[in-house]
């Protein structure tokens, strides 16, 4: 399913141009975030590309598909869990895979060891705090071993602590063998995380660059102009 290519894409509802031609390529490795300001189409560019709606024109393709022939997973910003357990919660999002009662649960149960919630399996999901609502949402998608996980502000409102032990399950989902395209407004994590960076503004990509290259040196105006407004203690950048 990769590369991911997609080219033109655009999202225009009742004339007004959210998405106008957007072009990007990514590779099956690493995680990639998407940067840009509020209301650039963050999140409506993972939601195209979870298929939960349909683009105005252009093109997705998945490695020469038209599909993804792997397993995709979405955590929202505010992830929707059921009035049932922490466990349940997990072992529900199981139940569509092929797979014994018996798997399901031992499963539900690794992950939910991995995010450190194994002791709150019992308890209502939505009794969490939100740091923990966070962890069962990412423990729900490593569950399903995807290959692609799209992460839409996944910390956002979190505590540093509870940040730092979201950015964590990234990294082992990540080392697992999952290819993870996220939004974040926290430039922080975005130096921590991303191994390539997608700067999303006016409706295209105006620069996608290795992480460590695009903070040193932005090379697009509107890149420059939005990390000189997020980081204004940073007056020049080195050229
Ligand atoms: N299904 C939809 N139908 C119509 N307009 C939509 C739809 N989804 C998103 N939009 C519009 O597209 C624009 C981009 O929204 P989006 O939520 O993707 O922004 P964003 O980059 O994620 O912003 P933020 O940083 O605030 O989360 C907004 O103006 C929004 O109203
Ligand atoms: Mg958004």
């Amino acid at each position: 399913m990769f590369p991911l290519s997609i080219k033109g894409l655009r999202f225009a509802p009742e004339q007004r141009v959210v998405l106008d031609g957007l072009d990007l390529e990514l590779s099956g490795e690493g995680i990639s975030i998407i940067l840009g300001p509020n209301g650039a189409g963050k999140t409506l560019l993972l939601r195209l590309l979870a298929g939960l709606l349909p683009p105005h024109a252009g093109s997705i393709l998945w490695g020469a598909a038209a599909l993804p022939d792997g397993r995709l997973a979405m955590v929202f910003q505010q992830p929707m869990l059921l009035r049932m357990s922490v466990f349940a919660n997990v072992e529900f999002a199981l139940r569509p895979q092929a797979m014994s009662a018996a798997e399901r649960r031992a499963r539900t149960d690794n992950v939910l060891e991995r995010v450190g919630l194994a002791h709150r399996a019992k308890d209502c999901a939505r009794l969490l705090s939100g740091g923990e609502r966070q962890r069962l949402a990412l423990a729900r998608a490593w569950a399903m071993q995807p290959r692609l996980l799209l992460l839409d502000e996944p910390t956002a409102s979190l505590d540093p602590s509870a940040t730092e032990a979201v950015e964590r399950i990234i990294r082992e989902i990540r080392t697992e063998g999952a290819k993870v395209l996220m939004t974040t407004h926290n430039l922080g994590q975005a130096t921590r995380l991303a191994d390539d960076i997608i700067f999303l503004a006016e409706g295209r990509v105006q620069e996608h660059a290795a992480a460590q290259r695009f903070f040193a040196h932005p090379q697009s105006p509107a890149a420059r102009a939005f990390l000189q407004g997020e980081l204004p203690w940073r007056i020049a950048f080195d050229r």
